[in-house]
């Protein structure tokens, strides 16, 4: 099987690639590296440098004629959507349009996209299902949103194949603390500069922790399974920041200590996803639980120079 994964020299993307490649996948991955990193690929997976958003990206695609395309790449920071609308819509809505279009031309078998649990915005529901109303809060939510109804209607036209995958908050090893799930890595980039983990608001705020192996593992599902669909990765477990940090001070330790600023505007005050027709669609369930997904990526985080 040929792949490529656009963003593969992300946080997810370069899970993804790493278990592609361990399946025995031909895998290649089109980044710009804007916030990737070489390193993280395994060794012999060719990475054209390029943006999504270019004709030689769309060209690569058409050339290669891979049999599935993952779409990870993406403008991934939430308050840089606000401050800079123009480029996260460049990057997040015409860079997938010009994808999706390759991904038409190259007839790939299907193209399986990420989006995210930002396309809701503030339901207050304590678990969101696929068919819940979407209003996001942020330029993000609503570039993440947008792809869908691309795909949609490439399928409509064209009969292009495709899976959309909505995450919940995704952590693990590589993640950059930018990124929208962030406060995990967030935290263990403070654990790392022994500096207090700073909790904005009560800290009775929730949310879907997921562990990339688990998301990983969702987007191998979708290869065969979820054609046309729109299925939610997320554990359906709520935790709230409080006890997110006193998970960590069981791993860390109780001089771990935690400081309380003002609440932020805009911070959602709950987020978790059911995950029924992941397990219907996809044959999909979460493995890792939350003390495990956070012991690894803190041996790994604590542990890295
Ligand atoms: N991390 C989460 O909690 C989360 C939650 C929901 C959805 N997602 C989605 O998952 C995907 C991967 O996110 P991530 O957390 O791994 O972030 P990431 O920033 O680590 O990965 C994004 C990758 O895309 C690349 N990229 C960015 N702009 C590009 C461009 N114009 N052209 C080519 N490559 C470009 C970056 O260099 C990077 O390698 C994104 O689509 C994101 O929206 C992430």
């Amino acid at each position: 099987m040929k792949v490529i994964v656009t963003g593969g020299a992300g946080f997810i993307g370069s899970h993804l690639v790493e278990a592609l490649v361990q399946q025995g996948a031909k895998v290649q991955v089109i980044d710009n590296l804007s916030t990737g990193n070489e390193n993280y690929l395994p060794e012999g997976v060719p990475l054209y440098q390029l943006d999504i958003r270019s004709e030689e990206a769309g060209e690569r695609i058409v050339f290669e004629q891979p049999d599935i395309v993952f779409h990870q790449a993406a403008q991934v920071d939430v308050q840089r959507s606000v401050k800079e609308p123009g480029y996260d819509a460049g990057v997040n809505i015409a860079g997938s349009a010009n994808i999706i279009q390759a991904c038409m031309q190259a007839s790939v078998r299907k193209i399986i996209y990420a989006s995210s649990c930002a396309v809701y915005g503030d339901l207050n529901s304590p678990l969101i299902e696929e068919q819940d109303p979407v209003s996001p809060l942020s330029f993000y939510g609503l570039s993440k949103l947008t792809p869908e109804s691309y795909l949609r209607i490439f399928h409509e036209l064209y009969g292009l194949e495709y899976t959309v995958l909505r995450y919940a908050n995704v952590y693990g090893p590589r993640q950059t603390p930018k990124g929208e799930g962030g406060v995990v890595s967030i935290f263990m980039d403070r654990i790392r500069k022994g500096l207090p983990l700073v909790i904005f608001g009560n800290g009775e705020q929730t949310r879907d922790f997921i562990y990339v192996k688990d998301i990983v593992e969702g987007n191998l599902a979708a290869i065969t399974r979820g054609n046309g669909q729109i299925i939610q990765l997320g554990t359906a477990v709520s935790t709230s920041i409080n006890d997110l940090m006193l998970k960590l001070r069981n791993i860390h330790g109780q001089n771990l200590i935690s400081t309380y600023q003002q609440e932020r505007s805009g911070d959602i005050k709950q987020s978790c996803l059911n995950n029924v027709k992941a397990l219907q669609d996809l044959k999909w369930q979460p493995k890792y639980d939350l003390n495990r997904g956070l012991q690894d990526t803190y041996d790994y985080e604590i542990n890295r120079d």
